[in-house]
């Protein structure tokens, strides 16, 4: 499953997510990678810690994302295969393809050219090789993430459950469903996945009531809030890793159970 994991708002929670299910299907014996696009590398940093510096502020692992976009800049290059970018993690079962922070300066000229579709071509050679993808996106609706949702079979949405982000996620799905339209008639929303819930505190309840009640494919599972997270990040080791026995790793065995529920019923579905 090629899994894009977007919202364009900012801070919701992209790459915690991404990086937890990541090595929580990893840890259950799944081949898996995680495509780092976005060039504040929180991804990358997480997984591949040890290949940075001590206080090293610019991410440039290599190779790395942003290299593989440049050779499609140039025509007198032979195009290389996503494999070649690929990065063993400290966890079994786990790869990644690294961003760099010098995505941003070649993003324009990305778009002139009009290479949005070399995500896609190399990705869906590259996941012949694995049985889950993880593409974690920058906070915007723009060039890399649009390649990422040309890219994915499925779209995962993390909602941080307030007012902004409500009427954010009117706009994100609109979006989602142009591409489709547009672009990859494959890709669906796989849900909108709660976090930083607040089972006790009546709005966070009553909004995601009203999701539900418009039909919105919000998700059973809730992620709740924990300092554990932020320990984790710090210490560049995911929540299954840390504290496999945690209430939020334990929220996260039940979303990735329920995606994988989800997935087997839409395939037995067709
Ligand atoms: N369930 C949680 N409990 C506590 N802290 C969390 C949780 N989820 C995310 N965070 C924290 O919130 C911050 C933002 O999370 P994260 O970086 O995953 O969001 P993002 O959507 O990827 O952000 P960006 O849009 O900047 O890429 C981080 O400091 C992270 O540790
Ligand atoms: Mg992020």
């Amino acid at each position: 499953m090629r899994r894009v994991v977007f919202n364009q708002k900012g801070g919701v929670g992209k790459s915690s997510i991404t990086v937890n299910l990541a090595a929580m299907a990893a840890s259950q014996g799944k081949r898996t990678l995680v495509l780092d696009l976005d060039p504040q590398c929180n991804a990358t940093q997480y997984l591949l810690s040890a290949k940075f510096p001590d206080g090293h502020e610019r991410y440039d692992i290599r190779p790395n994302v942003g290299q593989f976009f440049a050779q499609t800049l140039s025509f007198k290059l032979k195009e290389s295969s996503l494999a070649d970018y690929v990065h063993a993690s400290p966890f079994a079962h786990l790869s990644v393809i690294p961003a760099n922070s010098e995505l941003m300066e070649i993003e324009q000229m990305l778009e002139s050219k009009h290479k949005i579709y070399k995500l896609a071509g190399a990705l869906k050679q590259l996941a012949r090789d694995y049985d889950e993808i993880f593409i974690d996106t920058p906070p915007a609706f723009n060039f890399f993430t649009l390649s990422a949702l040309i890219a994915a079979e499925s779209c995962l949405i993390p909602f941080d459950c307030d007012a902004f982000s409500r009427r954010a996620l009117y706009t994100l799905l609109e979006n989602i469903e142009e591409t489709r339209q547009d672009h990859n008639e494959d890709l669906f929303v796989e849900g909108i996945v709660v976090n930083h819930y607040q089972p006790r505190a009546s709005l966070p309840v009553k909004l995601v009531e009203e999701l539900r009640a418009e039909g919105q494919p919000v998700l059973k599972t809730t992620l709740s809030s924990s300092v554990i997270m932020r320990e984790s990040h710090e210490k560049s080791l995911p929540l299954v890793h840390l504290a496999p026995r945690h209430k939020l790793t334990e929220e996260f065995t039940s979303l990735y159970d329920e995606l994988q529920a989800l997935q087997h019923q839409r395939s037995t579905k067709r």
